[in-house]
């Protein structure tokens, strides 16, 4: 059966590679990847065996369903890019000046229309179904993901894995975790009020200068004091904003921000502590406060077990070495919003060149991925589900 696999991905490999330089060079933004969509559509189209979807405008769902009962096994592939002006000299460069692949989401695009031709071959061997996932806006919050959950592509749906490709992993290695994998980024913004004035005459105002970077200081407290050090938080002010000119003290600031953690008892209280810090000390200095906290998407967690079918998945393919050294990471994926339907694995595929001096990190104007990880992926990804078939 692998080697079947194996030999099917060697034939496809010239296609992998077209689909994933097509829609390197047209580059579509988050929530508007109308040509991208439709580039997926048509590609899914050529199989009389799958049924299509348009669970969103921008999103495609494609179901293979096989000839006896079985499980749901989804797979999901995200497909925008990013507002990032291209830096790379490539054949296949964005054509879209100030739009970009830079995360990768070409790459996933591509192996999942790969693994949808494989799985279509071994339609006599599927039992239960397939379904393919071809989500928009990950990058964007709230995020394509809840919106095709809404829309019910996870109904039935057993198990869901999704490979991402990583820069600054080696070619070959591949990381799979169990547990917390990437962490939930909540923002929020705080607009601290006194009362303008003259600068040569502080007595008459109400510094929100002053008081805004107590405000800062003071946050860091929760990490550094309130929260259990085995726990993994992060707490960053990101913007301050205050001020029109020199000799004036301004009448507010504003604040802004990131909280990541995996807990969600955690993620409830922060906010709370956060507000307990910023009442006291505005309230000791004569100002005023609003805040606000929004949550992000939630932090992916991976099911125990599925991690260790992909785990045992690359090593029956590759050897144990295949598998990277990769440690819990404190982004964010809206792949969660489908683990909230269903038991999944989020697993990366090291796409980094082996000696290079240097492998740009994702979102970087020179983010590139070793070609040789499509094929890959298509393997390991084809391979899991058949192996998550038959347990
Ligand atoms: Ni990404």
């Amino acid at each position: 059966m692998q080697n079947e696999i194996g030999n099917e991905v060697a034939i496809i490999k010239e296609k992998l590679l077209y689909w994933r330089r097509h829609l390197h060079e047209y580059p579509e933004l988050s929530f508007e990847e109308v040509e991208t969509s439709e580039f997926i559509y048509s590609q899914l189209k050529k199989h009389r065996e799958l049924e299509i979807f348009r669970p969103t405008k921008t999103s495609v769902m494609a179901r293979l369903i096989g000839n006896e009962p079985g499980k749901v096994i989804a797979i999901r592939a995200d497909m925008d890019a990013l507002p990032i002006t291209e830096d790379n000299d490539l054949l296949f460069k964005s054509k879209k000046h100030g739009v970009m692949h830079a995360c990768g989401h070409d790459a996933h695009t591509a192996m999942l229309l790969g693994v949808a031709e494989i799985l279509v071959g071994l339609k006599e061997q599927i039992k239960g179904e397939v379904r393919f996932i071809f989500q928009h806006a990950e990058e964007l919050p709230p995020g394509g993901a809840q919106q095709m959950v809404d829309a019910g592509v996870m109904e039935n749906v057993d198990q869901i894995i999704c490979a991402h490709v990583r820069s600054t992993m080696e070619i070959g290695k591949v990381g799979v975790l169990a547990g917390p994998v990437l962490s939930s980024p909540d923002t929020f913004s705080i607009k601290i009020i006194g009362s303008g004035g003259h600068a040569a005459k502080p007595h008459q105002n109400i510094d929100s200068v002053i008081i805004a970077a107590q405000v800062v200081t003071n946050l860091q407290q929760i990490v550094s004091r309130n929260i259990d050090p085995i726990d993994d938080v992060v707490l960053s002010v990101t913007q301050i904003h205050g001020g029109t000119a020199l000799n004036v003290t301004p009448g507010f600031v504003e604040l802004s921000g990131t909280v990541r953690s995996f807990d969600p008892n955690l993620r409830k209280d922060i906010p709370a502590q956060m507000e307990r810090i910023i009442k006291g000390i505005t309230e000791a200095h004569g100002a005023s406060y609003e805040f606000e906290f929004k949550n992000g998407y939630r932090p992916v967690i991976n099911d125990e077990e599925l991690a260790q079918v992909v785990k045992d998945t690359v090593i029956d393919l590759y050897g144990v070495d295949a598998l990277g050294e990769i440690r819990r990471g404190m982004g964010g994926e809206d792949f969660s919003a489908y683990l909230q339907k269903a038991p999944g694995c989020f697993f990366y595929l090291g796409a980094g060149e082996k000696n290079a001096t240097k492998n740009y990190p994702h979102h970087h104007p020179k983010f590139t991925i070793n070609e040789n990880v499509l094929p890959l992926g298509v393997n390991i990804l084809v391979n899991a589900v058949m192996r998550l078939m038959m347990k």
